[in-house]
């Protein structure tokens, strides 16, 4: 069979990633290999995400640039996935009569099916069905791309905490978590590829398993903490009304899953929590940020806020101003409340203007960027052990020019900071690649977003992956 060309383009959060990496590995069945040139493309698919308004305008602003192409070439196939497809269904063939799939968040393991029958019958597809078991993909091989250091692996799916602004649970549906055992074995495949880091993914991590009665979430990380050749675990999303004693400790006691938590807010104001239907309060809240503080002391909580949510007052806003004065967090995800058709606050009173709410967003960026600023201040001169993933953004414009200098490469410390740094191990070639491998760097430079380093290369000890012992480069 030929070789034909996909695109995807991937918009909205780490699920997405990597769902768009599955579909990339089904679709290779049909022969179908990646390009990162549209006009090339004989498939395209568009990965949709419907969390806020504005991810579901770049949607259809995407697809808008997709009319013209298939007017030159009709024989191109385009398909739209994802939240917003599983959103609205049927809806975006009338919108964009030129698509000829959508293709909802449960279907995936069908696409190449359905793709099959639109080369055969030249029909168009709508498959929206949602499922609450999960379908392991068996066409899921797991093959990473040469030299790629960190993955992702969904370990959920769904959503059932109806937060009343979010659209989640009607896009992902009903949470449902994976066997632990499709779970270690994706690992040990990804690992045995050279993968040295996974991220675990679910909506909310803390409540994995219970539902089905499988493991709890620290047994899951305790037996992925035990895999040969994995350096490193880390973990998103945690819902703070479901963090655990366990889950805390696990930062101490396992060596592997980094100090870093990202632990998601919402509001500094009880009224607002209330509204939400977030089921913690602020004092909860703080509550277990001084515990995994006391547990972890260089742990890094980073968050997630909603500014101007239906019926905020001054007097809210400010409470989480002063929430974030409180946590002093090393760094925050902001958001303009946006109404979602789905979730229960849209038909809430009390909506808040547009520029009101882009001036309090404006007032939290604001404020965390000194936040940020400071903490990464204090890194100055310190020794992080880093996981090298790759060259860093200016060495691959370096790359691309074809200039020969010291190359420069990009990792992140354990708490998710990122640094770039030189190698000055100059003795041989071997040493100067450190691609996958921790390093001992030291911080040179420190700016609001990332750290500037320098390393001589060197392995570090095992106690340095335990965090036991320091060791200077
Ligand atoms: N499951 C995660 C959140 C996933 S959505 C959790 O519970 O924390 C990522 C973030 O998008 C949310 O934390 C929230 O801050 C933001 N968000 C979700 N719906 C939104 C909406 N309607 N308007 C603005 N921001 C929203
Ligand atoms: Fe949305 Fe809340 Fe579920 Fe997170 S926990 S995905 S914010 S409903
Ligand atoms: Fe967006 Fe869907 Fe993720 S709505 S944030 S892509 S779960």
């Amino acid at each position: 069979m030929e070789t034909k060309y996909l695109y995807i383009n991937t918009i909205g959060c780490q699920m997405n990633v990597y769902d768009s990496e599955q579909i990339a590995r089904g679709l290779k069945s049909l022969q179908y290999e990646m390009t990162p040139f549209l006009e090339k493309a004989d498939l395209i698919i568009v990965n949709t995400c419907a969390i806020r308004e504005k991810a579901e305008q770049k949607v259809f602003s995407f697809l808008g640039r997709l009319a013209g192409l298939k007017k030159k070439r009709p024989d191109l196939i385009i398909g739209v996935g994802g939240c917003v497809a599983q959103q609205e269904g049927a809806k975006i063939l009338e919108r964009a009569p030129y698509l000829d799939l959508v293709f909802g968040t449960n279907a995936i393991d069908r696409l190449p099916g359905a793709i099959q029958a639109i080369l055969s019958k030249k029909c168009r597809i709508v498959d929206i069905e949602m499922s609450d078991q999960i379908k392991e993909l068996d066409f899921v091989t797991n093959e990473v791309d040469k030299g790629e250091v960190s993955r992702f692996v969904t370990i959920m799916q769904g959503c059932d905490n109806y937060c009343t602004y979010c659209v989640v649970p009607y896009v992902r549906g009903r949470e449902t978590s994976r066997d632990p055992k499709n779970i270690i074995n994706e690992i040990h495949r990804l690992v045995e590829s050279g993968v040295r880091e996974v991220t675990l993914l679910g909506q909310n991590v803390n409540s994995y398993g219970m539902k089905e009665g499988l493991c709890t979430f620290p047994e899951l990380l305790r037996r992925i903490n035990d895999i040969d050749g994995l350096l490193r675990i880390r973990f998103t999303t945690s819902h703070p009304k479901d963090l655990s004693e366990n889950l805390i400790h696990a930062f101490k006691d396992l060596y592997k899953l980094c100090h870093h938590i990202h632990l998601p807010i919402q509001s500094g104001s009880n009224r607002i929590l209330k509204r939400m239907n977030r089921k913690y309060t602020r004092e909860i809240y703080l509550e277990k940020v001084d515990k995994l503080r006391n547990t972890c002391p260089d742990i890094a909580i980073t968050s997630d806020i909603i500014v101007g949510f239906p019926g905020e007052t001054k007097t809210d806003f400010q409470e989480t101003l002063d929430l974030i004065k409180t946590v002093k967090f090393d760094g925050l995800f902001a958001f303009k409340y946006s109404d979602r058709p789905n979730a229960s606050a849209a038909r809430f009173v009390g909506k808040i203007l547009k520029n009101e709410k882009k001036q309090r967003l404006q007032q939290v960026l604001d404020l965390q960027d000194q936040f940020t600023t400071r903490k990464n201040k204090t890194l100055k001169d310190s020794i992080q052990l880093v996981l090298v993933e790759g060259f860093s953004k200016k060495q691959n414009q370096i790359n691309k020019q074809n200039i020969s200098q010291d190359v420069q490469w990009t990792g992140r410390t354990s708490t998710n900071k990122i640094v770039n740094f030189y190698n000055s191990d100059d003795t041989d070639s071997c040493t100067k690649n450190v691609m996958g491998r921790l390093v001992n760097v030291r911080i040179l430079q420190t700016f609001s977003h990332s750290l500037w380093g320098e390393t001589n290369g060197k392995e570090p000890t095992s106690f340095d992956l335990r965090g036991e012992k320091s060791y200077v480069a």
